[in-house]
């Protein structure tokens, strides 16, 4: 490595690598680091500092070593330091995959015309060019077989399965967050858990104007199939969220409650539909018929 690269180039570069390092791990705002904070300029400097001596002390423990080689080593010695320094296996490489053949052989290769003066020459395709279409054949080939033969997914079964997978992920997701409910997704809960929470929920709430067996008081009857403001769970779920009338004493019941509980209470409240009251309140309203749902809403 160190005979690979030269100095002018590992200094900066592990120096680089350090500053980066700072910036990333010292958490200086929007300014840098090193402007924030004037001990981390010190570090740097001093990083950079023990960096050059390090380069320096090895320079030095290398011309000490070159005095003590025999003629033949220290040449040998000399000759790979001076490779070294000029990337030459960089450069090796760049120009075995060129293929050029050199100027000086050029002539081997020239070909018999020649335009006012141009001349053209025979060269072979550059390697890289070469390796680069036996790549992409074999690239077809294996496309070939898994897609066309073998009948591997192609990107429109791969949209489908990816969709597939998206509409699962929001299935669970929704049962995460059941508070997603609006009037318009709302479903009716029969769940026993959900039902007995929407009870609770209303004889905390409701029970002061509708009655504990809904039978109504202040509020309406909520046990017959008479509904003021529409039956079904979106409408009553859009009720007890929204409110009722304005003036009437139905609130909004989206301040206190959430959504959740909106769809547990509203669910709860048409579970209530056919019993019988103690106290029944004479019905209000119209008769609500389920498939009126799509008209009333
Ligand atoms: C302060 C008294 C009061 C409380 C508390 C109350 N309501 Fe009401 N509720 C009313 C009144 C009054 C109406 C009639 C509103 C109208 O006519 O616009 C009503 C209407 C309703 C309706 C619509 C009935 C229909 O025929 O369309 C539902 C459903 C309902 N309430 C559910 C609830 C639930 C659930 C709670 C508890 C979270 C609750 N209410 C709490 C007074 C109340």
């Amino acid at each position: 490595m160190r005979n690979l690269i030269p100095s002018w180039v590992r200094v900066p570069l592990i120096f680089f690598i350090i500053f980066g390092v700072v910036e990333y791990v010292i958490d200086s705002g929007n300014k840098p680091a090193f402007v924030e904070y004037p001990a981390v300029l010190l570090f740097l400097l001093l990083v950079l500092l023990i960096l050059i001596a390090i380069e320096a002390i090895i320079g030095a423990l290398e011309n000490v070593m070159l005095h003590r080689l025999d003629e033949e080593a220290k040449a040998r010695f000399l000759a790979e330091k001076e490779s070294s320094i000029k990337f030459t296996w960089l450069s090796n490489i760049y120009k075995k995959l060129l293929g050029q053949k050199p100027m000086e052989v050029e002539s081997e290769i020239i070909l018999d015309h020649n335009y006012d003066g141009i001349k053209e020459l025979d060269n072979d395709l550059p390697p890289w060019w070469k390796y680069g279409f036996y790549i992409s054949i074999v690239f077809g080939a294996v496309y070939l077989l898994r897609y066309h033969v073998f009948q591997g997914q192609n990107q429109y079964d791969e949209l489908d399965t990816e969709l597939a997978e998206a509409k699962t992920a929001i299935e669970t997701y929704k049962k995460t967050a059941k508070d997603l409910v609006d009037a318009n997704t709302v479903t009716l809960l029969t769940d026993a858990s959900d039902l007995s929470a929407g009870k609770a929920t209303f004889e905390t709430n409701c029970v002061a104007c509708h009655m504990a067996d809904g039978g109504g008081g202040i509020g309406p009857n909520l046990t017959d199939d008479h509904w003021i403001l529409g039956g079904g769970i979106k409408n009553v779920f859009h009720t007890i969220s929204e409110g009722g009338r304005s003036g009437k004493g139905m609130i909004a019941w989206k301040a206190q409650l959430k959504p959740a509980q909106i769809a547990q209470v509203a669910s709860y409240v048409l579970s209530l539909q056919g019993t019988t009251p103690a106290n029944p309140k004479a019905p209000e309203g119209d008769v609500w018929v389920e498939e009126a749902a799509s008209e009333a809403k």
